[in-house]
């Protein structure tokens, strides 16, 4: 295991009915709020009219941006903060799924700086980058279970000019508080609590085949959240209303990126590389290209480390080892991983995905390896991704 420093500065207030303290909470952070969120369900379900009403109960002033998009834009942000300006917003609530909740980190950032977004932004080695220096405290009101967001210091955005999609990282950006409260994503529709929870899955299964040896506490873990997901994800398919399957969801996306797993284990983000090259150029959903990369980077990786493979296998899958190898166990293990996201409707194609040709493939190799990879030549992973390997993995999922 490696050394490690675990700080997690977010207060997290977690379940069913919780979304009545976000009115406390803020009073706490500062007296005129800005509340970033989408463009529709935030609305649509009422979450806009509940949060502004237990805020302006304990005295707080609301101003509303809806208008963040999935794949949030770095020009949109940059809209927000100058509107966070000129109201003189001394706190920034992202509400709703993790495009908003990112927007909110970012919005935080850009309401006290004039310079655009992008500029503090890293997006190859090439770019030189403002610091952070400054952000207005951040509150993060999740209403689906994906990123993980609520308890990171991240956020993602996209340069629709450039099209590449890049992070934005600063220990400033942890959410003050988290109210997750799991009734909010009982709105969200089949396809989305999918993608969710599979972007779940591919925060702590990227590490366990990427990081270092001997974590078996990490990897225990790791297989813990995604045993959870599995589960829970296909009781909320069936039942949206199941509160219990929500709250595992919420909480699993929490904990996956919340550092408390890759602590001592480090690990890479190969999968997560490629698919914000997907949807930076393609703006999908992100969990939906995870689901459909996973299962290629799995094949195309197993054998350079068939260890951690085999004990998903054996862990995961319940499946005997009886005298296999371990590469074995590990192609059987990737088959009931690709059984699984059949099951939940996510073994999934590029026409799948939308994207019907390979116009864009080389393209978007030379922003996951520009953006993401080591020297701007591999992307780490158990078996490093060259460009020719990234396009091979994009054409083979053309089919
Ligand atoms: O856009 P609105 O109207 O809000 O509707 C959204 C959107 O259509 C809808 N939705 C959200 N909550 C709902 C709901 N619909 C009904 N009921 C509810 N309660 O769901 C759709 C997707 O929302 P979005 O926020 O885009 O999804 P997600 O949570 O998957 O966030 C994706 C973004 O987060 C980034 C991704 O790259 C992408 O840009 N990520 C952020 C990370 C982080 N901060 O650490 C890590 C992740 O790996 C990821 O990269
Ligand atoms: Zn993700």
């Amino acid at each position: 295991m490696q050394n490690f420093v675990f700080h997690l500065p977010t207060k997290i207030i977690f379940g069913a009915g919780t979304l009545d303290q976000c009115g406390i909470e803020a009073a706490k952070l500062g007296k005129r709020a800005l509340i970033v969120t989408g463009k529709r369900s935030a609305s649509a379900h009422g979450f806009i009219n509940k949060v502004t009403d237990y805020f302006e109960r304990e005295g707080v002033e609301v101003v509303i941006f809806d208008k963040i998009e999935p794949n949030p834009r770095t020009t949109t942000v940059d809209e927000a903060g100058e509107l966070a300006r000129t109201n003189k917003c001394d706190f920034i609530v992202g509400l709703g799924g993790g495009s908003p909740m990112d927007a909110a980190k970012a919005i935080a950032v850009a309401a006290l700086e004039e310079a655009p977004i992008w500029d503090f932004i890293s997006h190859g080695s090439d770019s030189p980058v403002k610091p952070v220096t400054q952000a207005l405290p951040i509150m993060a009101i999740p209403t689906l279970a994906a990123t993980g967001s609520e308890a990171d210091a991240g956020g993602v955005f996209t340069n629709w000019e450039t099209h590449e999609k890049a992070v934005l990282f600063h220990p400033l950006l942890y959410p003050k508080v988290s109210i997750i409260d799991p009734a909010l994503t009982t709105t969200v529709p089949a396809d989305y609590t999918a993608d969710g929870g599979v972007d779940i899955i591919c925060h702590v299964i990227e590490g366990l085949f990427t990081g270092v040896e001997n974590t078996p506490l990490q990897d225990r873990f790791a297989m813990s959240v995604i045993k959870t997901v599995m589960d829970n994800l296909s009781l909320a398919i069936a039942n949206p209303n199941n509160i219990e399957a929500r709250g595992n969801l919420s909480w699993a996306s929490a904990i996956a990126l919340s550092g408390m797993i890759s602590s001592g284990r480090g690990g890479a983000y190969p999968i997560h590389a490629l698919e914000h090259s997907l949807s930076g150029h393609y703006d999908i959903s992100h969990g939906r290209g995870l689901a459909m990369l996973l299962p290629a980077v799995m094949e195309y990786s197993y054998k350079s480390r068939p260890s951690k493979y085999a004990m998903l296998a054996e862990e995961l899958f319940d499946i005997h080892r009886d005298g296999q190898t371990d590469e074995q166990l590990a192609v059987k293990g990737i088959t009931a991983m690709k059984d699984y996201l059949k099951s939940v409707n996510r073994l999934l194609t590029m026409a799948d995905i939308g994207i019907e040709d390979d116009s864009k493939f080389d393209l978007m190799a030379d922003d996951a390896l520009k953006i993401y990879g080591v020297d701007g030549k591999q992307l780490a992973n158990a078996k490093p991704l060259y460009k020719e390997d990234i396009t091979a993995i994009f054409r083979s999922l053309l089919v």
